[in-house]
């Protein structure tokens, strides 16, 4: 069954048409407002279209250079050639990670791909027998096999359950304002960590302080802390997957930075091109890069894309960085923005586990049953907050916002009272 509100042609992401109400149509975007067709009121993008624009919609000064590299060099082989776009942003986020390597690929999910296949690819060049992968419960790491197989099994992924490798798992002891019960789960998820490190582990994955499409589920810096010494002393690498939380959405550039760890693979997009292109980058070690270097060609890491280091993608990359340089208040200081609103709605009855990290905020609606990401009260919800103004799309019960950097004070404001009205709606 299709339904006319779709375009006879189109296939949409992450959407049952069948029940999905008609999409809304935009014509333009400027700072955090989506413009719509038929002039109906424009709608503040609380979200960041799905966490990636992190300056502002159409953000002039990316889009000059994104421009600029157009008439200038628009894609080249990088297999065979380099360009001075790549090596520049290769220098310069080699030097804000201390990871002095940087492969390109494509968004976030092929940057986790790479990142496990680099790990695995590491221990097997050294003849070292390391084949487990720890993951974390409820993470998301996107949607190509490998990533699949390292997220949480659920519904998305259920028709390939038996094509997805095995990974163990440890419980994710997510905290909120007020819980008291924190530090013995912590102590809990350890131990299980402990028992899992006692088999001979290539990595362990996971999404520092913030796991996104797990619910905006948010962890302490002291956990994290533990987990990479215990990786550490069990001689794994760690991975972070920056997808979500990179390019200052947790109040520092990098939420490892925030969370006192280094990793030794990083995979980041989203946030990379400032929102404007696709595009993903794993960064490694020198360390990790020395192992896939000598004369027997199997030691070669034998992966790539079309598109790999795009100069477009790495003009926009660059220009947002300089943006990030310029102005690093503008994430910094983004918590103490959210702070008095989120303190005045964790007093709404129907409001449970407020959390706040960086640009993020986030709580869950109380309801009876948590169903998890198809909890139906996050569609009703979504459906009041855009009546009033606002875009916002909650994960089931979890209602996040997660705004880009440009937003007004008043722009703000006004997402946080359409979110209190929808609340008293329901
Ligand atoms: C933490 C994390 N990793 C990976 C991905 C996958 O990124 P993409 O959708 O660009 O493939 C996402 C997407 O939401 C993510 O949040």
């Amino acid at each position: 069954m299709t339904s006319q509100k779709w375009h006879q042609n189109i296939w949409p992401p992450f959407t049952q048409i069948a029940s999905a109400s008609p999409p809304l149509r935009v014509s333009k975007g400027k700072g955090a407002l989506l413009i719509r067709d038929n002039g109906q009121p424009p709608l503040i993008d609380a979200i960041s279209s799905w966490w990636v624009t992190l300056h502002g919609h159409s953000d002039p000064y990316i889009a000059n250079a994104i421009s600029k590299q157009a008439k200038e060099l628009e894609q080249v082989i990088f297999a065979d050639f380099t360009h001075a776009q790549a090596e520049r942003l290769a220098k310069r986020l080699s030097a804000h990670t201390g990871l002095q390597r940087l492969f390109f690929s494509d968004n976030g999910s092929t940057a986790v791909e790479v990142a496990i296949k680099i790990a695995f690819q590491f221990w097997h060049n050294q003849g070292i027998e390391r084949k487990q992968l720890i993951a974390f419960d409820g993470a998301y790491h996107g949607d190509t096999f490998g990533a699949m197989s390292v997220g949480e099994r659920n519904i998305f992924n259920a028709p390939f359950q038996e094509m997805l490798f095995p990974v163990a798992r440890v419980p994710w002891p997510q905290t909120w304002w007020g819980d008291d019960s924190v530090e013995s789960r912590e102590a809990m998820v350890l131990k299980e960590l402990d028992r899992c490190l006692e088999k001979p582990t290539a990595a362990v994955i996971l999404e520092p302080l913030v796991q996104g499409a797990g619910g905006m589920s948010m962890v302490r810096k002291k956990f994290l802390q533990a987990i990479e010494k215990k990786t550490r002393e069990a001689g794994a690498l760690l991975i972070a997957d920056e997808v979500l939380t990179g390019f200052g959405r947790c109040g520092a550039l990098f939420a490892f930075q925030r969370a006192g760890i280094k990793p030794d693979l990083i995979a980041l997009s989203k946030g990379l091109t400032g929102g404007f292109l696709p595009m993903g980058v794993t960064m490694a070690t020198e360390e990790i890069f020395e192992a896939f270097i000598g004369n027997e060609p199997e030691l070669t890491f034998w992966h790539g894309h079309s598109f790999t280091a795009n100069p477009l993608g790495c003009a926009a990359a660059n220009a947002s960085l300089d943006l990030l340089e310029r102005k690093p208040m503008a994430y910094e200081d983004f918590e103490s923005r959210h702070l008095p609103h989120l303190k005045d709605l964790e007093k709404h009855s129907k409001v449970q586990k407020p959390r706040l990290t960086g640009s993020i905020a986030a709580f869950d609606i109380a309801v009876e049953k948590r169903e998890g990401y198809l909890n139906p009260i996050g569609r009703i919800f979504k459906k009041k907050v855009i009546a009033n103004g606002v875009f916002l799309r909650p994960l089931g019960q979890v209602v996040y916002l997660l705004p880009p950097l440009c937003i007004s004070d008043d722009q703000l404001e006004q997402c946080y009272s359409a979110i209190k009205v929808s609340l008293d709606y329901l």
